[in-house]
């Protein structure tokens, strides 16, 4: 098998290239290190400086003990045969062509970077916003830091009713004495501690039974201290359909969550100044403006009817109604985006493949290019789901290493990628920089009882170092 251009007596360890530092990055690093029968070197790179993808970036700050995750994934970078390479973008300071002259292999694990859209009259009005941003903002995403969110508006909506939609529901409402014990970003904890925001609706466009939020998160929101939750009894009584689908297959979680949910409208805590009301059955039609921005969110009354393909899904009925919000966050799923030069079915915001193997939009093969993750199969699971995932496509990558169906690259050492990035000018962060801009954070934090303070720009953080 040829490895690489060069020759010497030691074999030439299989260069790898990763490209995202996400849960599913570092899945795949630590499933190739951990199975791989031939000597590899593997470069995690991210566009950020830090790493963890949306364990940093998504994962809210008042679920703190998620990230403990990150002690699996620094275990993976302690290796010696593990490099980092941070603040480097795929796509604007390295091209593929220039992956392909440095690694036998590429996996893109890229995740996904933008929201999807409504498609509705008023979606682009001052005040309506994604969730993909709110959430970047409230972490310190340096790319999300300078958005602006008009808090003092006394009503949100949040549309949709999967666990983002959770997060951003109980971010607003939570008290901000909670927060300030979290990581999330000074400038938003200062700009929640003045918010007005008193009431959030959030906005499911079929019933309890088919929300795709699940329990624990559910609960979570009825223990808040100060909130109230409410719904309304009629739209969380579960139609004639739906009996019939649970009774046909019974599922205890979809029950579990059903009872939360219907608890609410019996049990609701009513004694709290913030209130987050679900809304179920129904469909935003238009975010109506008022004084040159979101003054309110027409929606319309949905029955459920079975599809041709046999799902459950909202069919509208005349019946509207117009809820006064002067914020709405629209969280009904996160999108990948195109990097140049890689395949991209724009239709489904993912890469397309085949068993982990990029294939073109045709479905050829494209040799030695991988990819796992959102990026992979679309927005959806959680941290763990990505390990199955990534595993997957190391087992297609180990078969083809096995084959020597790889890249040759023509910078094939370990120098080689280091020497092209020194040529172009990129300042890339290592993992020992990230180790002393974690220690920063964390000692920021300590003194102030909060896990970290974060860096929220990528100049702060290259001043630290440099
Ligand atoms: C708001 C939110 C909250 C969540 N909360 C939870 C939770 O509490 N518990 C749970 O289990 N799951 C949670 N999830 C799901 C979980 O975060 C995902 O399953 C997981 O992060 C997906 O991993 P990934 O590696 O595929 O993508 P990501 O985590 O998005 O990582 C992708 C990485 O690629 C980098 N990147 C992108 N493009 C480039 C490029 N061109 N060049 C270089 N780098 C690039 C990005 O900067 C990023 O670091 C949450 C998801 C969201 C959106
Ligand atoms: N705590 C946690 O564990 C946690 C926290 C955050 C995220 N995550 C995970 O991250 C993944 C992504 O979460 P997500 O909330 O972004 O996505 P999601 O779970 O796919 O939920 C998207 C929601 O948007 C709704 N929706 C889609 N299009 C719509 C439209 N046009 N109009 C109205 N509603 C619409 C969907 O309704 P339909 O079902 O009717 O399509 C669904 O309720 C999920 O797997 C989630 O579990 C986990």
């Amino acid at each position: 098998m040829d490895t690489t251009s060069q020759s010497s007596e030691a074999p030439e360890p299989f260069r790898i290239a990763i490209i995202g530092a996400g849960p599913s990055g570092f899945y795949t690093a630590e499933h190739l290190l951990k199975t791989a029968t031939v000597p590899i070197e593997i470069d995690l790179f991210d566009m950020l400086p830090t790493p963890y993808g949306l364990v940093r970036a998504g994962v809210a700050p008042d679920h703190e003990k998620i990230k403990n995750v990150t002690a699996r994934y620094d275990v993976v970078a302690d290796r010696p045969e593990f490099r980092f390479f941070g603040n480097v973008e795929l796509g604007r300071h390295l091209s593929v062509d220039d992956l392909r002259s440095c690694y036998h292999q590429i996996v893109y694990t890229t995740g996904a970077q933008v929201d999807r859209e409504l498609g509705i009259p008023g979606e682009d009005l001052p005040g309506s916003h994604s969730a993909t941003e709110f959430v970047a903002w409230y972490n310190g995403h340096p790319d999300f830091r300078d958005r602006e969110f008009d808090l003092s508006q006394s009503a949100a909506a949040v549309v949709g009713v999967g666990n983002v939609a959770i997060d951003v529901a109980r971010i607003l409402a939570r008290p901000v004495a909670d927060l300030e014990k979290t990581d999330m970003a000074d400038y938003a904890i200062d700009a929640l501690r003045n918010s007005g925001v008193h009431t959030v609706y959030v906005l499911g466009r079929r019933g309890p039974a088919q929300a795709a939020f699940t329990n624990p998160e559910a609960k979570e929101l009825g223990e808040l201290e100060d909130v109230n939750v409410l719904v309304e009894p009629d739209e969380v009584e579960l139609d004639d359909l739906t009996k019939e689908e649970l009774e046909a297959s019974p599922d205890r979680l979809t029950e579990k969550k059903v009872k939360t949910i219907q608890t609410w409208s019996t049990e609701g805590n009513r004694s709290g100044s913030k209130t987050i009301h679900f809304r179920f059955l129904v469909s935003p039609t238009e975010i109506i403006e008022k004084d040159g921005r979101v003054g309110a969110i027409r929606i319309v009354k949905n029955v459920l009817a079975k599809d041709s393909n046999g799902r459950v899904r909202p069919k509208a009925t005349e019946e509207t109604e117009v809820l006064p919000v002067g914020l709405v966050f629209r969280s009904v799923g996160y999108r990948g985006t195109a990097i140049p030069g890689v395949p991209f079915n724009d239709s489904w915001g993912v890469i397309p493949q085949a068993d982990g193997r990029v294939t073109t939009e045709e479905g050829t093969v494209v040799l030695g290019e991988y990819t796992a993750g959102w990026i992979k199969r679309g927005p959806s699971g959680v941290i763990g789901t990505n390990k199955a995932d990534a595993q997957a496509t190391v087992d297609a990558m180990l078969a083809d290493m096995a084959e020597g169906r790889l890249l040759k690259p023509s910078r094939g050492s370990s120098a080689g990628i280091s020497d092209l990035l020194s040529e172009k000018g990129v300042r890339w962060v290592s993992w020992e920089d990230w180790k002393r801009l974690n220690d920063l954070e964390c000692a920021a934090g300590g003194k102030l009882g909060r896990p970290r303070v974060k860096f929220t720009t990528r100049e702060e953080m290259l001043e630290k170092l440099d």
